[in-house]
């Protein structure tokens, strides 16, 4: 299979915050924000290894800044890393300013896909060649993540104290 990079991944989910989609302050509501992640990294996934993608894990998610109704949110999807058959995609959200149109991020999380075979079993993905410095440094730190994911999950254990303390550490 042959390697890609993130750029072939990268997905650009653009729209407006409607009433319907807030909180009792008129801010984007945290799960409409989650869907609208989980839709973008999902095509990324899918864009990178041509299956079914399942979402497997959503993790690092900060909600750094509210999002005001009627504003513009562009979320950013990219592969950062792949494994054998989970891919792991970061994803960048960004909120357009209604009078400059400057762009400032507001948010950022990291979730897992799995590609799937017709009978929802684990697929091999391509391999991901980054390009960038910061896809570089993603892709670096994205091994120590996926454990990290599959210990909090219940499907790693780590073998001793030392080795679960290296794995919170930044
Ligand atoms: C995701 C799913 C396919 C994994 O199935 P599984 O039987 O655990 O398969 P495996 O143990 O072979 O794991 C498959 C891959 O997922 C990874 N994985 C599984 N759980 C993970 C987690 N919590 N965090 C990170 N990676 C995870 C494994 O490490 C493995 O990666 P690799 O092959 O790249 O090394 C299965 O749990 C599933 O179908 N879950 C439901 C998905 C879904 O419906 N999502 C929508 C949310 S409602």
């Amino acid at each position: 299979m042959e390697s890609k990079t993130p750029r072939e991944s990268r997905t650009l989910m653009t729209d407006m915050v409607l009433p319907s989609e807030t909180n009792p302050l008129n801010n984007l509501f945290g799960g409409e924000l989650l869907a609208r992640m989980d839709r973008a990294a999902s095509i990324a996934a899918r864009r990178h290894s041509r299956r079914i993608t399942v979402t497997a894990s959503v993790n690092h998610v900060a909600f750094n800044q509210a999002v005001p109704v009627g504003s513009v949110v562009t979320v950013e999807a990219a592969v950062s890393r792949a494994f054998r058959t989970s891919m792991e995609v970061f994803i960048d959200v960004w909120m357009e300013d209604r009078f400059n149109g400057e762009k400032s991020k507001v948010n950022e999380a990291i979730y897992t896909f799995v590609a799937v075979d017709d009978s929802g079993k684990p697929t091999l993905v391509p391999e991901l060649r980054p390009e960038t410095d910061l896809e570089i440094l993603r892709y670096e730190a994205a091994l120590r993540r996926k454990q990290l994911s599959l210990v909090l999950a219940g499907k790693m254990k780590p073998k001793d104290a030392t080795e679960l303390k290296a794995l919170f550490m930044d």
